[in-house]
Formats: C-alpha cells, sequence, structure tokens
C-alpha cells in the first residue's frame, strides 16, 4: 500500500552559513525521504529558510543590509549547499512569504477563536541606547543567586539558577553594554496549559524516542505555562492582525513555515494541501535537534491541534555533533561550513560516515577525523566501490561487456541478499542507520568472499564462461547493494543504474535480474579520502575565521 508522507527538517535560519552540525539533521532526513521515495510511496521533504527574528534583525544591521536582501543572499547559499550535499528537498522556501503570512494569521484567528489567545501587560527589559526591547540572551549581568558575574538574563551558567531579566543585578545590554531599563508592553499569550491533556496522551513512545518521552514527562511535571508569542517592534517579522507595532514572535510563525513550504509546493504542482496536513490517512514527520525540542513537542502539536491540523506521527529528534569527542569549535578549525567542506571532500563520505553513526536516540554524534578517514576508506571505498570496480572492470578488458546467466548456486545467493531488504528496510524506517549499514557490509561481505571463491580473474584464462556467470552473479549482487545504499549514496545508485543499462536500483525493483546483455561503461564511484584533504579542510576554516574576526 502506498503511503502519503510529509517530512519536514528544522529551518536553518537565514543569517549565517550551513555547516556539518547542521548537517547532521538535514542528512538523516534526507536518508528517510529518499528510503520512502525507493519504496515507492508519495513522500515530500519540505523545508525553508527561518527569515525572522531579533538575530536576524541585527546580523542584518551589522552587514548594513536590508534583512530581506541579507535572507534572499542566505537562501541561495543555503540552496547551493544542500544541492552540493544531495539533500533532495521537495522544496526550499522561506518564511518570509504571502503563504506563511496567510497560515500565520489564520492560526492565530482559528486558536483566538477558540479563546487561547490572551492579551496581558508584562514588564520587559529595554535599552534606551538602541530603542529596543532586548530578548534575554541579550541582557548579561550578575546572578541574583550565586553573584557570578555576566551570566545571561534568563539563566546563570555558573550555579544553573534560571530566573527572568528582572532578578538579575546591575544588568546591561549584550550587544553594546549600555544599561537596561524596563518598560511595560501589552503581549500575545498563548495558553499552553489548556493542551495539557491532549499533549500529554499525545507523549508516547509510539510518536517518541523514549528518551525524549522522559524529558518531556519534566516538563509536564513542572507545569505547561503560558507562551508570550508576541514581539515589540523594531522586528524583524509578521505584524499581528489589527496591531501596527507589534509582531508574531518569530517562533510562532517558524513552523507554520513547513506548511507554507508545502502550500507553495502543492500551488505549483497542482496538489492539495489537506492530503498532507489534514487527512487522517497522510504520515507527518518531523526531524530537528534536541536544542529545539520544547518548541516542536508542546508548542508546535498544541498549535496543530488548536488550528485544525493533524498531529505529527512521530518526531525524531538527533542530538549534536562533537568533532573528536569535542564540541565544534572555530579556533580549533573543526566548524566546517558545507562549502568549506566541499571545496576538500566528497559529500559522500559524509553522507556514509553519518549513517554509520546514526540512530534513532538523542545521544550527541561524533566525527572521529580519523575514524571518518578509516571507515571511508574501509567500507566505502574498499568495499562498496571495489567491488563494481573490479568486477565490470573485468568483463570489459576480458569478456565483450557482456553478460551470461547465472546459475543455481549464483541465483541462490543472489535471492539470499535481497532477503536480506526485509531488515535493512526496517532498519531504515526506524531511523536505525547505522544498522542498516551494518547489514548492507554484511552483504558486500557475501559478494567479495564469493569473488574470491570464484576467481574470476583466474578462470578468465581457462574457462571464460565460468567466469562470465561468476562475474553476472557479481553484478547481479551489487545492484541489490545499490538499492540498499541508494538513500544514503542515491550517486552509488544511480551510476550502479546506468553500468547495468537498468532503472536505478530501489526497494520497488529488487526483483529484477540483469542477464544476458551488454553493460555500460564504469564510471568511477568514489576514491580514497585523502588525510591531507581533511588538514587543509580544517585550515582554511581557520583561516576562515581568522578573516571574520578581523572584519568584526
Ligand atoms: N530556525 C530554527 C528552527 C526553526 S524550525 C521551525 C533553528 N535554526 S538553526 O539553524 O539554529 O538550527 C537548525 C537545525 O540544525 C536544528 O534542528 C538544530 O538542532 C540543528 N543543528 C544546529 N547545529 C547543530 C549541531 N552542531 N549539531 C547537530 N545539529 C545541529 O533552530
Ligand atoms: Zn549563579
Amino acid at each position: 500500500m502506498s503511503r502519503h508522507i510529509l517530512i519536514t527538517a528544522a529551518l536553518p535560519y537565514a543569517n549565517g552559513p550551513i555547516h556539518i552540525g547542521h548537517l547532521v539533521e538535514y542528512l538523516q532526513a534526507d536518508i528517510w525521504a529518499r528510503y520512502q521515495k525507493s519504496c515507492g510511496h508519495e513522500c515530500r521533504y519540505m523545508c525553508a529558510d527561518d527569515a525572522h527574528g531579533t538575530p536576524i534583525m541585527l546580523r542584518a544591521q551589522a552587514e548594513g543590509l536590508q534583512p530581506e536582501v541579507m535572507a534572499k543572499r542566505y537562501h541561495a547559499e543555503h540552496q547551493r549547499d544542500f544541492d552540493g550535499f544531495d539533500v533532495g528537498f521537495d522544496n526550499y522556501y522561506t518564511t518570509d512569504s504571502p503563504e506563511n503570512r496567510a497560515l500565520t494569521e489564520q492560526f492565530f484567528e482559528r486558536i483566538s477563536a477558540r479563546g487561547h489567545i490572551e492579551k496581558r501587560e508584562i514588564r520587559q527589559a529595554y535599552s534606551e541606547a538602541l530603542g529596543m526591547f532586548l530578548p534575554d540572551r541579550y541582557i548579561r549581568g550578575t546572578c541574583p543567586r550565586c553573584g557570578a558575574k555576566d551570566q545571561y538574563g534568563d539563566s546563570c551558567e555558573v550555579c544553573g539558577a534560571v530566573y527572568t531579566p528582572a532578578d538579575i543585578i546591575r544588568p546591561r545590554c549584550a550587544i553594546d553594554d549600555s544599561p537596561v531599563t524596563f518598560r511595560a508592553s501589552e503581549h500575545y499569550f498563548f495558553k499552553l496549559s489548556a493542551y495539557t491533556d491532549m499533549l500529554r496522551e499525545w507523549v508516547s513512545r509510539e510518536h517518541l524516542h523514549p528518551h525524549v518521552v522522559a524529558k518531556l514527562q519534566e516538563w509536564f511535571d513542572a507545569g505547561l505555562r503560558d507562551w508570550d508569542i508576541s514581539r515589540d517592534a523594531p522586528y524583524v517579522g509578521f505584524t499581528i492582525p489589527g496591531e501596527t507595532d507589534k509582531y508574531f514572535y518569530v517562533w510562532w510563525d517558524a513552523p507554520i513555515g513547513y506548511i507554507a513550504s508545502t502550500q507553495e509546493w502543492c500551488n505549483r504542482n497542482g496538489r492539495d494541501l489537506a492530503s498532507y496536513w489534514i487527512d487522517a490517512g497522510a504520515e507527518l514527520y518531523h526531524f530537528l535537534g534536541k536544542d529545539i525540542l520544547y518548541f516542536h513537542t508542546l508548542f508546535w502539536p498544541a498549535m496543530l491541534a488548536g488550528a485544525g491540523f493533524r498531529m505529527p506521527k512521530r518526531v525524531f529528534v538527533h542530538g549534536f555533533l562533537t568533532v573528536d569527542g569535542q564540541k565544534m569549535s572555530k579556533s580549533r578549525g573543526t566548524f566546517v561550513n558545507a562549502a568549506t567542506y566541499l571545496k576538500h571532500l566528497d559529500p559522500q563520505y559524509l553522507r556514509y560516515y553519518y549513517a554509520c553513526k546514526l540512530g534513532p536516540g538523542i545521544d550527541d554524534v561524533d566525527l572521529s577525523l580519523a575514524d571518518f578517514v578509516a571507515r571511508v576508506n574501509a567500507d566505502l571505498v574498499g568495499n562498496f566501490a571495489n567491488l563494481p570496480s573490479r568486477s565490470a572492470g573485468l568483463l570489459a578488458r576480458r569478456l565483450e561487456n557482456r553478460l551470461g546467466q547465472m546459475d543455481a548456486d549464483g541465483a541462490a545467493l543472489v535471492a539470499r541478499l535481497e532477503a536480506a531488504a526485509g531488515d535493512i528496510g526496517a532498519a531504515y524506517e526506524a531511523c536505525e542507520y547505522a544498522d542498516a549499514m551494518r547489514t548492507v557490509a554484511a552483504q558486500a561481505d557475501v559478494l567479495n568472499r564469493y569473488m574470491e571463491q570464484e576467481k574470476p580473474w583466474e578462470t578468465v584464462k581457462t574457462d571464460s564462461r565460468r567466469a562470465r556467470v561468476a562475474l553476472t552473479v557479481v553484478l547481479n549482487g551489487i545492484r541489490l547493494l545499490a538499492a540498499y545504499l541508494g538513500p544514503v549514496l542515491p550517486r552509488y545508485a544511480e551510476k550502479v543504474g546506468r553500468l547495468l543499462g537498468c532503472p536505478t536500483p530501489d526497494f520497488t525493483n529488487l526483483g529484477r535480474r540483469i542477464q544476458d546483455q551488454a553493460v555500460n561503461e564504469y564510471e568511477r564511484i568514489a576514491e580514497r579520502v585523502d588525510p591531507e584533504a581533511i588538514d587543509a579542510m580544517i585550515a582554511q576554516t581557520r583561516a576562515e575565521q581568522a578573516a571574520h574576526q578581523q572584519k568584526a
């Protein structure tokens, strides 16, 4: 039965480049989307730039650009970088769009009509010098509990105290160090507490990883607090209907951007938005990092329910990227931008490496540079790419590039390889990519052992029929490997398809066998990683950082 699937990855902010940390997510979701498509399901992978909020506003000011102009520039860069990594979004839109404005107002009106939005006066930190209200993160001061200096406006990194900017001692503006005063202003609040029962029911192992469920239990136990969804001018975002200088908080319209991106795609392709976002049979999946869990597992499902949209079937939450066991660091040169990586290394390496490290849990993902080189060279190059290179090479050199018929033993071996599809598919579906890669590697080992046993490079000298049979078996096995690896390594699957003159191998055509026909020219799949290329990439990242600091 064909499923109707919509997949989203969190929307990157339009104020900086995509880096290898972001790519954990965009590749994790891309592999899942490609797997579902490979099974023949109706599946769409949606994303967009997140073009609103205070950091965007401040960054644009610093660069002396209109926010829309800066957002357009990053949008183009992001799209280029995602293409470079074969991230196959069906649509890459922006939250600063007419579709998103209309939907954002619709959510607001529907939820207001239910009585779940309330206006309340609050006192908020204000910088007279900048003429703006300050988000908590833009206030620094002395911790009221332990006296530590230079702490954020919402929490202390030294003693862990959580407070409001009004509690902090000698608050200063983090942007220009000006003194902070407090002003009253009317804000809109979303009554999250009205959704407590519905959320408690939705938060289950069916929809979330057990570790995420446990985290949410803590939040339920503390009680769900109403959420401030408005911000005062100056701000970059959508104005609230009926107001002139009040805006929706970026986190109100950002997730609605998932729907707006789908809407814009539907408009262009003559599809119906309801079939993805409303119908009971549709399946909605979100991929995101653990830092934005609260927004996606509490606020967002409540917003969807309040506005009459369907609930997510599953929210996949990943951990953060570390490099050699440490946080990505600009000074160490491990804060590598996607574009910098692509100047030095093949994108297939990172796709494969992340797949080997990823599961459905929220543990951090470590990119160990030495392990990266070893694994890519051993498995991707030494195993997966080497098999077609050796077998197709021999067929071309010695056997007129023509396949024969498999014998009974060979056909049985290929059938056993095909039987692994169930386990591999289940692993992809469960986001257990590391398991999927282990199982595929085991299948490649089977083919390698068969090669070693048949030694077609020797038999070809005396018994060309036998050599041709063996190579036919191996190449049919490789066709299955290509189908299995396709979600992670789409270029591998495409090249094997072109080599064998058949449609790109995928999970819908596993039963096909290629026999008694000519094959095409072999295109190289991947070169060995040169450890010097990694050093060069790290050095360039350091240099970019130094240049950036000089500019600032
Ligand atoms: N704009 C918001 C998301 C809005 S979704 C309606 C945002 N943007 S972000 O650019 O900061 O992050 C985008 C995604 O990348 C998030 O899911 C975040 O967790 C992920 N990552 C950003 N840095 C990361 C690492 N270093 N490691 C792994 N994932 C990381 O949040
Ligand atoms: Zn403290």
